[in-house]
């Protein structure tokens, strides 16, 4: 048998299966660079459930033209300055995020540092690079993922309706909201507003409770007793809703670790156990957990 190393691009666009695998994917992915630049504002729009665009924008960090062009590169990030992978406090790591949604789709990065007099755009497709050129941008970084999968129609397929697609993106950043309180979101569906959540002032406590009144409703706070417990390390805080409170499914219980939204079948079950005697079993209490420990356990 002949083995042969596979080219770049297919490596990035196999890869693209894996880490971007439906629109809310590739907009985890972008909403979470942009939190992890320093955002204080990220604005996204997204056109036919994602298929046809996905337009993030942020006031973060921004790149510099020679940092766009690593950016897209595999396994290139700024996110690991010592290679450790233990103490790990940002969202992303990998360096995959990019190329991967490149290597299947119409992507365009415009970005800008506070300090540079302009901007630089570069676009990408199906994996194609081209270099660098200047571009008229206020500081921060706005990234266009326009004709997802149109490099890999098998993966096309697999998409919902829009609707159903466009639910899964509100989702996903309803809880990355939900973790970040501090940062402003919007998100546009075609030009209909479906999401404007404000950024929260005051301490992280009063904060997260009125973001979660924001995405979850008003009538959570007052149905919601506060957490706030430490044992062994891990601490746990957030809101737990009075079991008068309940929800006929677990789409209501948002659990956090380390500021990342997480469903854990561990942590749906010892909510259900410590809920036990207190709800009927076809019921759900609706809950907004955060665990914090420290990164090596
Ligand atoms: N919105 C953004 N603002 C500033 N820098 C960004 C942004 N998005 C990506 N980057 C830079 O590009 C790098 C690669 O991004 P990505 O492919 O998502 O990998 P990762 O997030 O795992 O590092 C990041 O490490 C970061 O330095
Ligand atoms: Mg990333």
């Amino acid at each position: 048998m002949t083995i042969r190393r596979l080219p770049e691009n297919l490596v990035n666009q196999i890869a693209a299966g894996e880490v971007v695998e439906r629109p809310a994917a590739v907009v985890k992915e972008l909403v979470e660079n942009a939190i992890d630049a320093g955002a204080s504002q990220v604005d996204i729009t997204v056109a036919e459930g994602g298929r046809s665009a996905i337009v993030i924008t942020d006031d973060g960090c921004g790149m510099r033209p020679d940092e766009i062009t690593l950016a897209i590169e595999r396994h290139a990030t700024s996110k690991l300055p010592d290679g450790d992978l233990v103490e790990i406090r940002q969202l992303g790591f990998r360096g995959e995020a990019l190329p991967s949604i490149g290597a299947v789709s119409r992507l365009s990065i415009t970005s800008r540092t506070p300090d540079a007099p302009e901007a630089w755009r570069l676009n990408m497709a199906g994996g194609q690079v081209a270099a660098p050129v200047p571009a008229a941008h206020p500081p921060g970084t706005r990234v266009e993922v326009r004709d997802l999968f149109y490099a890999t129609p098998a993966r096309l397929k697999f998409l919902k309706t829009a609707r159903t697609e466009m639910s899964r993106v509100s989702e996903v950043i309803k809880r990355l909201a939900m973790a970040h309180p501090h940062i402003a979101f919007t998100l546009l569906d075609g030009d209909r507003r479906r999401l404007d959540l404000p950024p929260e002032k005051n301490d992280l406590f009063s904060a997260r409770l009125a973001r979660l009144a924001a995405v979850i409703g008003r009538d959570f706070g007052d149905n919601a007793l506060t957490i706030n417990a430490e044992r062994d390390g891990l601490q746990l805080s957030g809101y737990a809703g009075l079991p008068t409170f309940n929800r006929g499914n677990s789409a209501m219980q948002f659990f956090f670790v380390n500021g990342r939204p997480v469903n854990d079948r561990m942590l749906f079950g010892a909510l259900r156990a410590a809920y036990r005697d207190f709800l009927a079993s076809d019921r759900y209490p609706v809950v907004a957990l955060f665990l914090t420990m420290p990164p090596p356990m």
